[in-house]
């Protein structure tokens, strides 16, 4: 009885082994941004081919075009798909390029909302999504992007209130949100005290900065 116990424990710790060499990082992480770009891609419309290099057989984004790999990591640290033609929407497998420091995107078509998964890029140094036709909301989350110094999303059609996170974006220099159709009321603490009021113009629904100390007025927004 005992013999037999001892024998299926071992096969057990066997199998344990098997599984945890199997799970073992290796190549993995170069996968995590291949399958990021790859799902980017095929959210998009790409009438010019920009993004026929994108082979989702080859296994190395390194060497695709518009991509920039660091050379020492070979992680996927720049995205310049400015003035492309492309559009569709933006795939929320973005948030998984977690070594990206660049990602621009402007002046192209896109439409759909700005993926909350963003929020996740903690090495994201400039955000550039303008001159697109993206909707909906300015995700909360990005107000979680500590290493954020350009965060432009003018000209687009985004709605709702500005995330009173990102007052807290503390390395901000420069914020553009002109152009868009936000309301409720314009923040102007912390991150917010030196970005000019033209970076909020033409925003026809938005009210008046608020002052120093006053709560938010965000209601019926
Ligand atoms: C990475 O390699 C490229 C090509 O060899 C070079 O131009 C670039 O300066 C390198 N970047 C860094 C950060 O070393
Ligand atoms: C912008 O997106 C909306 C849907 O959100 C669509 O109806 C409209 O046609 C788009 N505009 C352009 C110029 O593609
Ligand atoms: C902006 O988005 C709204 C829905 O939020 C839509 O009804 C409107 O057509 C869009 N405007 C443009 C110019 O795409």
């Amino acid at each position: 009885m005992a013999s037999i116990t001892l024998r299926s424990t071992s096969t057990t710790a066997i199998a344990i082994l098997l599984l945890a060499s199997v799970a073992l990082p290796g190549p993995v992480v170069a996968n995590k941004d291949h399958d990021a770009l790859t799902a980017l891609k095929n959210g998009l419309q790409d009438p010019t081919g920009e993004l026929n290099n994108w082979n989702p057989y080859s296994t190395d984004p390194c060497t695709w075009t518009h991509v920039e790999c660091d050379n020492i990591t070979k992680r996927v640290i720049r995205l310049d798909l400015g003035f492309r033609k492309l559009s569709g929407h933006l795939a929320p497998e973005l948030g998984n390029l977690d070594q990206l420091e660049y990602m621009e995107i402007h002046q192209n078509n896109i439409q759909g909302t700005i993926p909350a998964e963003l929020g996740n890029l903690k090495n994201l140094i400039s955000l550039t999504l303008y001159n697109n036709n993206l909707s909906g909301h300015i995700p909360p989350s990005l107000g979680e992007l500590q290493a954020l110094k350009y965060l432009r999303l003018e000209h687009n059609n985004l709605s709702g209130p500005i995330p009173r996170e990102l007052v807290g974006l503390s390395n901000l220099m420069i914020l553009d949100l002109s152009n868009n159709d936000l309301c409720g009321t314009i923040p102007r603490s912390g991150a917010f005290q030196n970005i000019p009021l033209t970076s909020f113009a033409n925003n026809p629904r938005l009210k008046d900065p608020e002052l120093p100390g006053a709560g938010n007025n965000d209601n019926n927004c």
